[in-house]
């Protein structure tokens, strides 16, 4: 008799832990990734926002040479290197891509559009069949022209709708960023 009780609590235990790696599996695996390079961290903190919200794994895009800390100077840079549409080359990898399934990408609104790291990080993996939902800090461009630019560099990826949040608001935005995350149906 108890070694029946234990057999039947095993196999209780093997049909429970099967049905859970196997939910596991079909949920939609989440990754952030930002590139933030302002004293403020104002993508940053959106990022941090979407991931205790929806617990998704983070990544910070670092280029190999840093960004002026002088705001004109990076200002000038940018410029230079958005309108060249130059990709400086990234510090930062991410091996393990293939893996998920929807990609957050953070950046700041930079010469309206995305920073020239988000650019480069963006052609550097295969997107194809993932979905990428965009969310940009700006100080009054809003997303700017962010979203066709991600369109040329993922062209088959599905784009969803994205979430500009002005960067000195982004710290009492929580409402409004989980209300967007409820809209693309990202958290309940
Ligand atoms: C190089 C550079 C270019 C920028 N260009 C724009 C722009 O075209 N439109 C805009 O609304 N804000 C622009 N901004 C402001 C940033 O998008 C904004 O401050 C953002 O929240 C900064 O994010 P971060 O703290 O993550 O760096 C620019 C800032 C920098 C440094």
């Amino acid at each position: 008799m108890k070694t029946k009780i234990s057999l039947l609590i095993i196999a209780i235990m093997l049909t429970i832990g099967f049905l859970h790696a196997q939910s596991k599996t079909e949920m939609n695996k989440m990754l952030i990734v930002y590139f933030s390079w302002s004293n403020d961290g104002n993508t940053r903190n959106m990022a941090e926002q979407i991931k205790a919200a929806t617990n998704a794994d983070i990544h910070e895009i670092k280029p190999v040479t840093p960004y002026p800390r002088d705001y004109n100077a990076c200002v000038e840079q940018a410029k230079k290197e958005v309108n060249a549409g130059y990709q400086p080359p990234l510090k930062t990898k991410v091996d393990n891509i293939s893996e998920y399934d929807i990609i957050f990408v953070g950046s700041p609104n930079w010469w309206a559009t995305i920073a020239p790291p988000v650019a480069t990080f963006l052609s550097s993996y295969n997107f194809e069949g993932k979905t990428i939902v965009p969310f940009i800090t700006h100080e009054g461009s809003r997303m700017g022209r962010s979203v066709s630019d991600i369109k040329k560099l993922c062209p088959n990826s599905t784009i969803l709708e994205g979430l500009p949040v002005r960067g000195g608001s982004v710290r009492s935005a929580g409402n409004d960023i989980k209300e967007w995350l409820r809209k693309i149906k990202m958290i309940k």
